[in-house]
């Protein structure tokens, strides 16, 4: 049983396989926090609380008269609220009719069910019946109408707690949300560190981690979108944690707008972590008897280190937010033809783009950016979803049925929530964008942006969208974003009701984006920020992949992934191998190296490979052969973060299948040195007592049977699981800059015959 009641007491303990939450209702009927760690007993973990005399901080009337360490300013809390005796950052602030802020939320009763609740209108994890609880525990404020159900999923096996929160008001006056924050975890002591990933538009994900100090540390966006500047995932974890040791707790949003995750130390040095919609360009009205729900938040505790926690992250996001055929269904290797032409294309080009690649054995031509309207570049055209056949020289249909012809699926890039003011449907529609009536809006990438927070909007989008793919053999739609939101105001919402703005977008989108794969779900969705704009849990939900950044340079692209390792597997992150020099950094880099880092994600390409050499084309056609061959391996196996692209002069990554029979492990140089130091890897994931025989690079135990390989011994060889997670091996030195090795391990009979 996932789920312990103790009726008396009051008392929820949550089990996972490996960790434990608790929390409980006390005297006061306040909800505590009692617990969430290491997996434990069901033992009443508040009777371990440390309290004092909290006077100067202030107490709840009736207790601070009788007993002066009893604070709402101390209390771990399960959801604090604003106004009434909590200084520190809180869940929850709403306006009351008579301007007020105050709520006290008080206990209320609980629920229990098999399964996992679902959120209307929002993504969220599901699972079966089997696999997961739900826990509903209600709170109210006595004093006016206000009802707050907390919700957690428990997913046993997989480590994963999810929380979201349905907020109603039961009274017959207005209540104003001014923040409602998913979720709010507190701890009693403990010197934690922070890890979050920051960046911008090309750069994407930058690993940066911080102690947790006195005040308030915050990421966040207000940008109508998850953004590229900051991911709503983070991990609190104990001071020194590192990828196998360490008490570590991850939270992943699952939601791809506006967001605040905010963690303050107080006078005290608890720590209180916060997680929601980012609350700058949020308030909510909810008449009598509506009902908000806020987006969810996946949480999980590994007491053995990050890794623990990525690989948990990488289960429940493969599992249980992706959906579809597409989930489970083998991936076609694609080209894209961006980087290859950009604007500057016709059917022709196209198709020639189409049938060298294919000859080379990709499955999938993309047509990007482009192709519709009066789109010659990037400042008209958006919003006019419909074919340039002068430009194509065909029919978009007669395209797609050539490419079709010549044994390759055929994909195809849109960007609907755009608008060009050059467009058709700006000069129909110009109060359709989004902008403030009477001021300017501003301008991003040329672009202004459609109100998706509006019904007739959304309908109309789904319409032209399901005309346009409904009419064509297409597999493949990536789904482009191309600007943040500002101006922020949609012309169906009273004045009183902006506030309202940013989340109804994102349900917006969320409505189009069911309706759309719902509707083909033999298409395969990309989803696409301008690169990782919108790299997050929520858009996974109905897209099982998103490319991961503009940015297509190996090296780069090295610091992209190892920070999105973190919180999302590999089989969600769109990566290519595109031409050099690279036409973001200029960088040269060898084919094999771009080749070994587009693997660490859906793998395609992005270059025209008729402008290559034969020797180059063999190589691609390697490439391709050897992805498929361990495309289980890589999409579904567990991943490793061996060694990182900010340290030494090597990033190293393994993925190992989880039955410990085969691993492979990657290698980038991103830094070349001279005489350089011995890099050692310490394999994980192998079984002690097996014998693995190790493969270079594909080739090499083939081309030099008796030659020794560069870890000492010879191809064929066998060496233990124990030793190489004891002693490891040493990464082959580089031979040339930026060089990349992919090392193979499979179980064979041991000891050897
Ligand atoms: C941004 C995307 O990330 C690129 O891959 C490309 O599709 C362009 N938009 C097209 O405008």
């Amino acid at each position: 049983m996932a789920v312990i009641i103790d009726e008396q007491r009051r008392i929820f303990t949550l089990h996972t396989q490996n960790s434990t939450y608790q929390m409980k209702a006390d005297a006061q009927n306040v909800l505590l926090h009692t617990y969430y760690g290491e997996k434990t007993d069901n033992s009443d973990k508040s009777l371990l609380y440390y309290q004092t005399d909290r006077g100067f901080s202030g107490n709840p009337y009736e207790m601070g008269r009788i007993d002066r360490t009893y604070s709402m300013d101390s209390l771990l809390q399960e959801y604090s609220s604003f106004g009434t005796g909590d200084y520190r950052i809180t869940s929850l602030k709403v306006e009351n009719k008579d301007g007020s802020q105050a709520a006290e939320l008080r206990y209320a009763g609980y629920r229990l069910h098999q399964g996992k609740y679902f959120i209307p209108g929002m993504p969220a994890v599901y699972a079966e019946n089997g696999e997961a609880q739900t826990l509903m525990i209600r709170l109210a404020d006595p004093y006016s109408g206000l009802k707050v159900e907390l919700y957690y999923g428990i997913l046993e096996e997989t480590d994963i707690i999810t929380r979201a929160v349905k907020i109603t008001n039961q009274g017959t006056e207005d209540i104003v949300l001014k923040k409602a924050a998913s979720m709010n975890l507190d701890w009693e002591y403990g010197e934690f560190e922070w890890i979050s990933f920051y960046g911008r538009h090309g750069m994407e994900l930058n690993f940066q981690r911080e102690r947790i100090h006195h005040g308030i540390q915050a990421v966040g966006s207000v940008r109508g979108t998850s953004s590229h500047q900051y991911n709503p995932f983070a991990i609190l974890c104990e001071k020194g944690a590192d990828e196998k040791m360490g008490s570590c707790y991850g939270f992943s949003f699952v939601y791809s707008g506006e967001f605040l995750m905010e963690a303050e130390k107080d006078q005290i040095d608890r720590t209180r972590l916060i997680c929601g919609i980012h609350p700058d360009n949020f308030s909510w009205t909810l008449h009598g008897g509506d009902t908000f729900w806020t987006p969810e938040v996946m949480m999980t505790h590994s007491g053995s280190g990050l890794g623990k926690v990525s690989r948990n992250f990488h289960k429940v996001i493969r599992e249980h937010i992706c959906r579809g055929g597409w989930k489970e269904k083998q991936r076609p290797v694609l080209i894209n033809n961006w980087e290859a032409t950009y604007f500057d294309f016709t059917g022709e080009k196209l198709v020639a783009i189409a049938k060298e690649a294919k000859k080379q054995g990709v499955e999938l031509f993309v047509m990007d950016d482009g192709w519709y309207g009066k789109r010659e570049d990037d400042s008209t055209g958006l919003g006019d979803w419909f074919p340039n056949e002068k430009k194509l020289g065909c029919t978009l249909k007669e395209l797609a049925e050539r490419i079709t012809a010549e044994g390759m699926q055929f994909g195809i890039w849109l960007e609907p929530e755009g608008i060009s003011e050059d467009s058709d449907l700006y000069r129909c529609h110009p109060d359709w964008a989004v902008a403030v009536p009477g001021r300017k809006p501003c301008l991003s990438r040329g672009e202004l942006i459609l109100d998706f927070s509006r019904e007739d909007v959304q309908d109309y989008i789904i319409k032209r969208i399901a005309e346009l793919l409904g009419g064509i053999p297409v597999t493949y739609v990536k789904w482009d974003c191309n600007r943040a939101i500002c101006d922020k105001f949609s012309r169906m919402l009273d004045g009183s009701r902006q506030g309202e703005f940013s989340h109804r977008y994102v349900l917006g989108l969320y409505r189009v984006l069911e309706e759309l794969t719902e509707k083909f779900p033999e298409i395969l969705f990309e989803g696409c920020g301008g690169g990782g704009g919108r790299f997050d849990a929520g858009l996974l939900y109905y897209m099982p992949q998103i490319w991961g950044s503009d940015t297509t340079d190996a090296i780069e692209r090295l610091s992209i992934q190892y920070g999105a390792s973190f919180g999302y597997p590999v089989s969600v992150m769109g990566t290519h191998v595109s031409t050099v020099p690279n036409h973001q950094t200029g960088r040269v880099t060898p084919l094999a190296t771009r080749g070994c880092m587009a693997m660490a994600g859906t793998f395609g390409y992005e270059l025209d490979i008729g402008k290559l050499t034969q020797e180059e084309k063999t190589e691609i056609r390697e490439q391709i052969n050897l992805f498929k061959k361990h495309y289980n391996l890589i999409q579904h196996g567990d991943y490793y973060r061996i060694s990182s692209p900010y340290e030494g002069t090597c990033t190293v990554w393994e993925i190992a299948d989880p039955s410990g029979r085969e691993v492979l492990i990657s290698a980038v140089y991103h830094h070349v040195q001279a005489n350089p130091v011995p890099v050692r890897v310490k394999v994980q994931g192998l079984k002690d007592e097996a014998g693995y025989q190790l493969f270079l690079n594909e080739d090499f135990n083939e081309k030099y049977p008796g030659k020794r390989l560069p870890f000492g011994f010879r191809p064929g060889e066998v060496i233990s699981g124990a030793a190489l997670r004891q002693f490891g091996f040493v990464v082959p030195e580089a031979v040339n800059g930026f060089q990349a090795w992919q090392i193979y391990m499979k179980e064979c009979p041991y000891p050897c015959e």
